[in-house]
């Protein structure tokens, strides 16, 4: 059985207002990695989900992992429309009766973008619209959305702060950007409510690390507890703020619940903290080595990836003050975290 997180157990304050309310939740990008670490969490704290997913880069495996966590009754609770967001009847259907949209669908990965734009457009900023319009036809539903830390673009100062941008580097940070931009509009238009989280990084337990577009953290443990050799884009001094996705999921729930004033905006989501790629490789041969894996690897170095920034780091502080989110996790709590998940995957994988 599924034990609450971390966060929750820490703050019963806040584990008592969500469980006091049972309400119904929609979770676009239900069966991805960070979609269903929320309905777990959703679902534990015993609220109504709605996943709405057409498993273009989710899995059936990952809400069958949630079953087996949550237990029987809590999953009595979920119930998964199969369908695309850029439809905007199966949208409008999807947010009946719900009272909150987490907006998780869309087609991640730069490089896909920059392979076709016109996808990611029409995944990330038309369903993106039908989302938001379904969920305001629908009454007064809150919508808290995925947005990015790639809208900082070539803004170069550190930490990034939310009213601080640049132009974005690639498609899909154009398509987060105007996700922003639609937000915003819908607020002033219509007086819909909306989230926007820049989400930096996020990694943990079912973040795919398999297929072309795989981000960096679950490749690099598959490749290790492969034997493969590791591939670093660059010299390796590249940074990032890597967010453990239980930090994601607060920062979701948070949002949810905010007070009025803290609406019609975006916040950071990470940690805080700046790594480098070459300092996220020692960190995850040292994990590996703590459950008794040879970790040691190859390096092959390429050049940088085309439409990636240099350097992230994210200010909390707005986060901390307006939602209440403080991050449990940090990178090695959180690489503590996620590694039984890569090694049974990889164990599954190989029998
Ligand atoms: N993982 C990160 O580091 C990160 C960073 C910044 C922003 N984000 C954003 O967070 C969100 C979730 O990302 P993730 O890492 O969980 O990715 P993911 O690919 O694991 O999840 C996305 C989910 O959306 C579904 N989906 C895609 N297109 C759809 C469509 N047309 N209709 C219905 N469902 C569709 C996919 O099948 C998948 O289940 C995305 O909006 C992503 O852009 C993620």
């Amino acid at each position: 059985m599924h034990t609450l997180p971390e966060w929750l157990q820490e703050d019963p304050g806040f584990t008592d207002r969500i469980k006091a309310e049972q309400r119904t939740w929609l979770v676009t990008g239900a069966a991805g990695f960070i979609g269903s670490n929320i309905t777990g969490t959703l679902l534990v704290l015993g609220q109504r989900v709605r996943g709405l997913d057409n498993f273009a880069t989710g899995h059936r495996r990952n809400l069958e992992e949630v079953r087996a966590q949550v237990g029987e009754d809590a999953w009595s609770r979920f119930e998964l429309i199969e369908g695309d967001i850029r439809d905007p009847g199966i949208c409008r259907m999807a947010c009946e009766g719900v009272q909150i949209v987490l907006h998780q669908a869309a087609l991640g990965s730069v490089p896909r973008s920059i392979e076709d734009p016109v996808t990611t457009n029409e995944v990330n900023v038309s369903g993106f619209v039908n989302v938001c319009d379904a969920a305001r036809r629908g009454g007064d539903t809150r919508v808290v959305y995925a947005a990015s830390s790639s809208t900082y673009g070539d803004e170069r100062s550190l930490p990034k702060v939310e009213d601080r941008i640049g132009r974005p580097l690639s498609p899909y940070a154009a398509t987060k950007a105007f996700n922003e931009v639609y937000a915003d509009v819908f607020g002033r238009t219509y007086g819909a409510r909306l989230i926007g989280l820049r989400y930096f990084n996020v990694f943990g337990p079912r973040q795919d690390p398999e297929g072309a577009y795989a981000a960096v953290i679950p490749l690099w443990i598959k490749a290790m507890l492969q034997g493969d050799p590791l591939r670093i884009n660059g010299d390796g001094e590249t940074s990032r703020d890597f967010c453990f996705v239980d930090n994601a999921v607060q920062a979701n729930l948070r949002a949810a619940l905010a007070a009025e004033e803290a609406w019609g905006q975006v916040y950071n989501v990470a940690f805080g903290q700046r790594t480098s790629l070459n300092a996220l490789q020692q960190a995850i041969a040292a994990e590996l080595r703590h459950h008794g894996f040879d970790s040691r690897a190859d390096v092959v170095h390429g050049p940088e990836r085309p439409g990636d920034v240099r350097h992230s780091l994210a200010d909390i502080g707005k986060a901390r003050r307006l939602l209440g989110y403080a991050p449990s996790h940090d990178l090695v709590r959180g690489l503590g975290s996620a590694m039984p998940w890569y090694i049974n995957f990889v164990r599954d994988r190989k029998a």
